[in-house]
């Protein structure tokens, strides 16, 4: 038998996503594999299993039938500890194994002789964007936070001159122009609301203003240094932290909606909105807070739930990506389709993976039963320990190390 490529369902309490989808399915088909789906894994993302085995794949029966013999297995979250015994040793998995979050998982993986690949922790380069899971997701999770705030905004979005009267346009606030917060403002835009930004990078400026929203930040010296080679925001200093938290309290004041996406790699979301900011509010305005799973960027937000707190909307949906579950899924699947081209001989339908690409180094933490991965093996993370206080990493790669010139699937040029 060629190479076993098995897929179960989701375990994680409100994951909605499939790591396939049946157009990857049957790309991985005519790459001689044999898939095999547990049935009803894409129930929830709205596959069938009549779809995945028009697409050649198999639903298995049971879960023994699934793992058995499986080369790859593909996850959307880490498994849990059931499903790990199930995956043969020697087999490859690949999923959004937030290893961050949950360095337990690095070390179970090495000991049941997994060899674990973090979708996550794919580099930011060129090469690598077909495979950028967190730019895929965020994206959507841009769009969704959108929608979620339209839901409890008891007002509308674009000015409507009726015969009864004018109703002005609402004003929304993005907080944290990267992949999420460009496609939080290109949706706003297209809903006809009146948008502003802010950012700490100041790249972003520039990706802000082209997409017909305002640009809000202290500009000075430290801004202007204020990104990583690799493309992502520094923590900014205290002096610079209560500048910008003055020039945006007067700002948020005056807005409707406000949706917060910033995120720093390696360190809890910064605290943008204060409990003061929120009262400044009017009532019936919306913040959604994006970034509540790394620690929340708005006073109050709480993650997985929608609170009121003096007549204001916060919002701390959990999985975002999830909500949009067949989008998410799709493009999700595509990303793990474009890793396994990299890593699987079509020719021979067999494993070669190259230990030494750039991109496999940067997500591999296990090989043949030890941690290979070096943000794992040089005891940075205390052994059996989790380590919350990380969890903003969990979303990001360690120091992606080139900033790779505009991706094509970045939101400003989807929506140009
Ligand atoms: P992220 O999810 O780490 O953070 C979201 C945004 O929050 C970032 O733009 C960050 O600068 C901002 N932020 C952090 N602290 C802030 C603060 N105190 N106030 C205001 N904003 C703050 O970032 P994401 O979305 O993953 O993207 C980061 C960068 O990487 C972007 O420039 C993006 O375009 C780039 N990128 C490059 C890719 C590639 O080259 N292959 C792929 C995807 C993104």
């Amino acid at each position: 038998m060629g190479l076993k490529i098995a897929i179960a369902k989701e375990t994680s309490s409100n994951e909605k996503r499939v790591a396939v989808s049946p157009e990857t399915v049957k790309k991985l088909a005519d790459m001689g594999a044999l898939i095999m789906v547990e049935s009803g894994a894409g129930e929830t993302a709205s596959f069938t299993d009549d779809a995945y085995k028009a697409s050649g794949a198999k639903i298995s029966k049971g879960l023994e039938d699934l793992y058995k013999g499986a080369d790859i297995v593909l996850k959307v979250q880490a498994p849990n500890e059931d499903e790990l015994k199930r995956i043969p040793k020697g087999a490859l998995l690949i999923g959004l194994l937030s290893p961050f979050s949950n360095a337990e998982l690095v070390l179970a993986l090495a000991k049941a002789g997994v060899d674990g690949f973090a979708m996550e922790m794919v580099p930011r380069i060129s090469r690598a964007q077909s495979m950028d899971a967190l730019s895929s997701q965020s994206n959507l999770a841009g769009y969704k936070s959108v929608l979620d705030a339209t839901e409890y905004y008891p007002r509308a979005f674009p000015m409507m001159m009726t015969a009864a009267g004018t109703i002005p346009p609402a004003k929304v606030f993005v907080m944290g122009a990267g992949v999420a917060g460009l496609q939080a403002i290109a949706t706003a835009r297209r809903l006809g609301a009146v948008v502003s930004a802010t950012d700490v990078r100041p790249a972003a400026k520039e990706q802000v203003e082209s997409l017909g929203a305002s640009f809000v930040a202290v500009e000075n010296e430290e801004f202007k240094e204020a990104e990583t080679s690799g493309g992502y925001a520094k923590e900014m200093s205290k002096d610079y932290q209560k500048q910008q938290a003055a020039l945006v309290a007067a700002h948020i004041a005056k807005q409707d909606i406000v949706i917060t996406t910033a995120l720093i790699p390696g360190r809890p979301a910064p605290k943008l909105i204060s409990e003061a900011m929120v009262q400044s509010m009017k009532p019936g305005s919306v913040i959604v807070d994006l970034a509540v799973e790394t620690g929340g960027n708005c006073a109050g937000s709480k993650a997985g739930k929608v609170v009121q707190k003096d007549g204001v909307t916060i919002i701390g949906h959990e999985n975002v990506p999830s909500r949009l579950a067949a989008d998410a899924s799709a493009l999700y699947a595509k990303n793990l389709l474009n890793l396994l081209k990299l890593i699987i001989d079509a020719e021979n339908a067999k494993l070669a993976i190259n230990w030494d690409d750039e991109i496999i180094k940067g997500m591999a933490l296990t090989k043949d039963g030890a941690v290979i991965h070096p943000a794992f093996t040089d005891k940075k993370v205390p052994e059996n320990k989790k380590i919350p206080e990380k969890k903003a990493e969990e979303k990001k790669t360690p120091a992606p190390k080139k900033k790779a010139p505009a991706k094509k699937s970045s939101p400003k040029k989807e929506n140009d």
